[in-house]
């Protein structure tokens, strides 16, 4: 058995740590602009403005039953949607404000379909809600509220009020965990009570839990779905510590009493979360799959984030990202699922990253270069029963030494360490991973 113990956490993070892998997806009337989802922040652009957005968002090709079917291809077992981003529209058909999809040309719940949608291909259901709400008229405007620098600012600010607003955010927040059956997932974004307002506007000062009223928007979570996985993001430390769009080099570690905590990175395929017409850094087949990889060699998951289009389908980029992950995974999902951290006995040799399987039984060997001829690993020796390449399931030949460099072979025996066989051309594989049977 694995010998790692992780904080102790409220919801249920068994199936979680197990599954390892998921799709975030972040969907709303940012995707008609197509250049980035705060652009109402970054261009402040005005309400009567962002209304176009609303009055065109018409996603005809909207088919979550071929997202649903994607993301599990690609190996993924579970799911976040954005049910409301920092935008504050909602996709999902709340009695607390008209600014939802179900006014708009989709003239329905789309959140429904994406829950119905996911559960029927299997996965677990998660919904990201945003705290921040750069639409609702009780949402005070902060450093970085859309209308920070109007002239007036101050002024429109009057009269605003944050319980007002953090009750919605509580009624919203009923009704996501009461209409959609069981949801697995709760993901709150974000707090920024520490940035600094700028100097001619102290009043513009960030927000963090006492804003949210986070205490009770958590204990209503939790009454209404007690298992359920919440973030940590209100400011309230709960199951899931979030770093985003950096990876972590070592467990993540609860910053004051050092235990290994839960966590799951966030990452993009090109840099914005909402769909990006012009954006040119996608990410390579290498990098995507090394995300995965590194995460879980790490103790770690992964949120794989896809930004639909404002039409609705998920374009050809995302698709061949996806993709990536799909051939991948059919092949060597058994290095993933049900993986973890490798035993710190096993020290990984240059280019290498390892899993263990939480059994113990079996060390994932994940080439990020391709070796040539030999790979020699530390310490394994008298601990390997049998070794093979995951993705075809064929033998590697291994001596228990260290490489002859003058015979050209591996038939030294004697440091403790292995020396596998391996053909010299590459496995026509973005990765290669060795399987070893641990005695
Ligand atoms: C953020 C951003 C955002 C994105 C998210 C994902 O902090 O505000 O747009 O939704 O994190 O982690």
């Amino acid at each position: 058995m694995s010998s790692y113990v992780t904080r102790k956490t409220p919801g249920d993070t068994a199936w979680f740590t197990h599954d390892r892998f998921g799709m975030f997806i972040h969907w709303g009337l940012y995707a008609l602009p197509a250049r980035h989802e705060w652009i109402k922040n970054r261009e402040c652009i005005p309400e009567d403005k962002y209304q176009l957005y609303f009055d065109h968002f018409n996603p005809d090709l909207f088919d979550p039953k071929d997202w649903a079917r994607k993301a599990r291809a690609a190996g993924m077992k579970y799911a976040v949607l954005t049910t409301k981003h920092h935008e504050g529209f909602c996709l999902f058909d709340s009695a607390y404000t008209d600014y939802k999809a179900t006014n708009t040309a989709a003239g329905r719940d789309l959140v429904r379909e994406y829950v119905d949608a996911f559960r029927a291909e299997g996965l677990h259901i998660g919904f990201y809600y945003s705290l921040i709400d750069w639409h609702h008229p009780d949402f005070p405007i902060d450093m970085l509220h859309p209308r920070r620098n109007d002239p007036d600012a101050e002024e429109q600010n009057r009269g605003r009020d944050m319980h007002r607003y953090a009750e919605y955010m509580r009624n919203q927040v009923r009704e996501l965990l009461t209409n959609y059956g069981k949801i697995d997932i709760l993901w709150f974004d974000f707090s920024y009570s520490r940035s600094t307002p700028p100097q001619n506007a102290p009043w513009m000062k960030g927000k963090g839990k006492d804003d949210w009223e986070a205490e009770e928007l958590i204990a209503l979570a939790r009454k209404l779905q007690p298992g359920i996985i919440i973030d940590n993001r209100t400011e309230i430390e709960q199951d899931l510590w979030t770093p985003e769009q950096y990876q972590p080099t070592e467990w993540v570690r609860h910053e004051t009493t050092g235990e290994l905590v839960t966590w799951e990175a966030c990452q993009t395929f090109s840099g914005s979360w909402g769909y990006h017409r012009d954006e040119s850094s996608w990410k390579s087949p290498e990098q995507l799959l090394r995300l995965l990889i590194e995460t879980v060699s790490r103790g770690g998951n992964l949120l794989m984030n896809v930004g639909p289009t404002s039409r609705g389908y998920f374009d050809k980029r995302a698709d061949r990202a996806l993709q990536v992950y799909a051939d991948w995974m059919h092949t060597n999902s058994r290095s993933i699922y049900g993986c973890t951290m490798a035993e710190p006995e096993f020290r990984e040799p240059a280019d290498v990253r390892y899993t263990q399987s939480e059994d113990g039984k079996r060390l994932y060997v994940h080439l990020f270069s391709y070796p040539f001829r030999y790979l020699r690993l530390p310490g394994l020796s008298g601990k390997v029963s049998y070794a093979q390449f995951l993705h075809d399931g064929s033998e590697l030949l291994f001596k228990e030494g260290k490489p002859n460099h003058d015979a050209g072979s591996a038939d030294i025996a004697g440091d403790g360490d292995i020396v596998l066989t391996l053909p010299v051309v590459k496995p026509d594989v973005v990765i290669p991973t060795i399987e070893l049977f641990l005695k």
